[in-house]
Order: structure tokens, then C-alpha cells, then sequence
């Protein structure tokens, strides 16, 4: 038998993304409410919006969102194909329900379900072997920016994944999300998440054999008030927003901002 092709991501192009990652929220009433509006307002956008669901809503959005450009995400995959694997969920079973990305290495997963930098990179690889798109999360906590080392660890995490992804490694979204940021209501400034999104840059220039652009996404309370001026870095091809992407009129001008910022460099 042929081996499987071990990446057929879609591929990017220089349009911006601005994933909401919903965590564990939602209802199916809510949803509903939600994803109309979030439709209803980014008619004409000229950037790419996706929603990463927690997977019971899968099917649920997937119906909601036909017939327009919204994208779809889970929030985490399995390592694994298939088996004897409670409660995972392949990235086999994602694709069949219309999933384009799936969030790997979110630092709410590193944190309270151990996941380590090799796991994170086979997620990634599983994901890619089914044509979805990894958005790979990289961040520091506080005690490591404190102590000056940020570089060294969002380095490590990339490393990891590009060491198993390599020949495949244009095909996937990085999120830099400083841990410290997140759910915090304290946004890296611009400068700040640039100078990260510099490294990360540089780190994927070099390991990248395609000479296209891989977006590489901000993260940790982006808002309706900050997306602006973080978006206008650089470096910083989109968002990855929790909080600010429950509430509709938020995700929408964090969304217009991103259409406003025009395609990548
Ligand atoms: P936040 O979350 O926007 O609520 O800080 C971002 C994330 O964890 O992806």
C-alpha cells in the first residue's frame, strides 16, 4: 500500500486570519446567536475568519456556516490516527465535519494536560496528514520573560515541530501567545509581540524550502481597542482571540480591523 501523504495542507496566502478561539463556551443556543452574527457582519471582508469550536459543536457550526467564507477550527487533535484512545479526536474525524485548522500546543493544554513540545509536533503532524491546518501556540510565561528568556523558549517549541513537520512546514499557522497575556486583560504591547514574531519569523525563514509567507498569529487578550496597532507590525499577519471572540460586535472590529490592515507584506 502507498504510505500516506504526510502533509496536504491548503495551504495560506497573504490574507490575514482572525481565529476565535471559543475554549469551553458555548451552547447550541448561544452558538447559534452567535456564528449568525459574526456571519452577518463580515459580508465583503477581505481577510480570512475562522471559529475553533469545542468539537460537540462541530457539526453545528459546520451547518451554520454553509454557504459562507466563515472557517472552521477545533481547538486541539489527536496525536493518534485511530484506536484505543479515550476521548481523543482524530483529525480524520475533524476533516469529515469541514474542519480547516486545528489549534495544537495551546498553552492551556501544555499547562493543565501536560502536553510536551514532541507531542505538540506529532498533533501538528497528524492534523497535516488530513489536509488541516495546525495553528501551532508558542508563548512564555511570566517567570521566563522575566527571567530574559523568551527567545530560548518560544525557539524550543518551534523547533520541536519543525523538526517533525520540516518538509512540510509552509503548510502551518503559528500563534505567539505569551502566556502572561492570556485571559489577562495585559496585551503584549505591538513592540513587544513583534520583536517575538521577528524571531519566529527568522526560525521558520530558515527552516521553510518555499518562499511563501507562513502566518504567524498574535494571541493574549487581543481586543476591539488593541487589534489595530498589533496588526499593523510587521510581523503580525493576524489574531488568535479568546475572550474577545464570544461577543460578536468584538470579534467583528477586531475582524474590520484586520481587513482594514490590508493583505500581508
Ligand atoms: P484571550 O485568549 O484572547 O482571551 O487572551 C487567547 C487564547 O488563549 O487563544
Amino acid at each position: 500500500m502507498w504510505a500516506r501523504l504526510s502533509c496536504r495542507g491548503e495551504g495560506m496566502n497573504r490574507k490575514r486570519l482572525i481565529a476565535g478561539n471559543w475554549k469551553m463556551n458555548g451552547s447550541v443556543v448561544a452558538n447559534e446567536a452567535l456564528v449568525r452574527a459574526v456571519i452577518a457582519g463580515m459580508e465583503g471582508v477581505n481577510c480570512r475568519v475562522a471559529v475553533c469550536v469545542p468539537a460537540p459543536y462541530l457539526a453545528q457550526v459546520q451547518q451554520l456556516r454553509a454557504g459562507s467564507s466563515l472557517e472552521l477550527g477545533a481547538q486541539d487533535v489527536s496525536a493518534h490516527a485511530q484506536g484505543a484512545y479515550t476521548g481523543e479526536v482524530s483529525a480524520a474525524m475533524l476533516r469529515e465535519f469541514g474542519t480547516r485548522y486545528a489549534i495544537v500546543g495551546h498553552s492551556e493544554r501544555r499547562q493543565y494536560h501536560a502536553e510536551s513540545d514532541a507531542m505538540v509536533a506529532d498533533k501538528a503532524k497528524a492534523a497535516l496528514a488530513e489536509g488541516i491546518t495546525p495553528i501551532v501556540c508558542v508563548g512564555e510565561t511570566l517567570a521566563e520573560r522575566e527571567g530574559s528568556r523568551t527567545e530560548e523558549v518560544v525557539k524550543r517549541q518551534l523547533a520541536a515541530v519543525i523538526h517533525v513537520n520540516g518538509h512540510c512546514i509552509s503548510e502551518i499557522v503559528v500563534a505567539y501567545e505569551p502566556v502572561w497575556a492570556i485571559g489577562t486583560g495585559k496585551t503584549a504591547t505591538p513592540e513587544q509581540a513583534q520583536q517575538v514574531h521577528a524571531v519566529l519569523r527568522a526560525q521558520l525563514r530558515a527552516a521553510s524550502t518555499r518562499d511563501s509567507r507562513i502566518a504567524i498569529l498574535y494571541g493574549g487578550s487581543m481586543n476591539a481597542a488593541n487589534a489595530a496597532s498589533l496588526l499593523a507590525q510587521p510581523d503580525i499577519d493576524g489574531g488568535l482571540i479568546g475572550g474577545a471572540s464570544l461577543k460578536a460586535a468584538d470579534f467583528l472590529q477586531i475582524i474590520a480591523a484586520a481587513d482594514q490592515a490590508g493583505a500581508t507584506p
